[in-house]
């Protein structure tokens, strides 16, 4: 299979505008390290010691790849993280020490075939997902059965004011500040907020018969975790053409849209 193609065809609503990703990878670097290594020895363990052969692990909304630099110090493997902001592929080179290929993706529209990874992992990227079914229905898709899945959103980066002082410059303080009081405004913590557990478990109830999962919600963190066991077709699966639908109808939601627009506004 070929991961070298562009592979993206979607709206800019989730992308990280690139004059912001700079700041993020700082941030990431600075305050992201512990977590992104708990995650990976997380991984580890559910990998086990001795798997009988190398793994196939995907990172969905990879962007810097530091947490693929951290599953790879720990677990043989071959490392694929996609995203949609393309901006960030040149940060990724550096942080997985090219131990990771970046695939520019959809994660509605994931490239690649049914039953291929062992392995799924997302942080961070739920929250601002316009269709977290369809993100769950890609993941269940892609991974083989007998794989397993995590997702943790958001990703609990928080970071002082002090802090963001002495790593950022005047305009990257300004992007950061902006976020920070938007996340305040609207989640009441400097992280954003996310999705209720009952919505998730709503969506995966869908997958019930093919899938053991568990959901949980801490300090307004979501970790999901997903086994697939059975190779019988699940029942939320929609076609293509319904789910493009779906994306459209999203967009066209206005009160949405608002939410959106004001967000970039301000
Ligand atoms: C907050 S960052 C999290 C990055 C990283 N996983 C972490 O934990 O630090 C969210 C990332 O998801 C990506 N993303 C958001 N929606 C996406 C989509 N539909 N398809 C692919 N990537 C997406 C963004 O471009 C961004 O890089």
């Amino acid at each position: 299979m070929k991961f070298n193609g562009y592979y993206l065809d979607m709206k800019s609503w989730e992308r990280i505008p690139e004059e912001h990703v700079k700041t993020y990878v700082k941030i990431c670097e600075y305050a992201g390290k512990d977590f992104y290594r708990r995650i990976a020895k997380r991984i580890a363990e559910d990998i086990g010691k001795n798997p009988k052969r190398e793994i196939k692990l995907l990172d969905i909304g990879t962007a810097h790849g530091m947490l693929l630099y951290e599953i790879s110090r720990l677990v043989e493997g071959t490392y694929i993280g996609i995203d949609c902001t393309l901006e960030f592929s040149k940060y990724f080179k550096k942080y997985t020490k090219d131990k990771a290929r970046f695939v520019a993706a959809d994660a509605y529209r994931l490239p690649f075939k049914e039953n291929y990874f062992d392995y799924i992992v997302s942080t961070g990227v739920l929250h601002g997902l316009r269709c977290p079914d369809f993100f769950f229905e890609e993941i269940y898709r892609v991974l083989r059965y007998g794989g397993k899945a995590l997702v943790v959103d958001p990703t609990p980066l928080k970071m002082e004011v002090s802090e963001a002082k002495k790593i950022l410059d005047e305009n990257e303080l300004r992007i950061f500040m902006t976020y920070r009081e938007q996340n305040l405004k609207f989640s009441g913590s400097e992280i954003p907020s996310t999705f209720e557990k009952e919505d998730i478990e709503a969506v995966l109830k869908n997958f019930e018969k093919n899938i053991n999962f568990s959901v949980k919600k801490e300090d307004c963190v979501l970790t999901i975790f997903i086994e697939k066991h059975s190779a019988t077709q699940c029942k939320g699966s929609r076609n293509k053409k319904d789910a493009k639908e779906l994306i459209k109808e999203f967009i066209e939601v206005p009160e949405y849209r608002k939410r959106i627009e004001k967000i970039i506004a301000e």
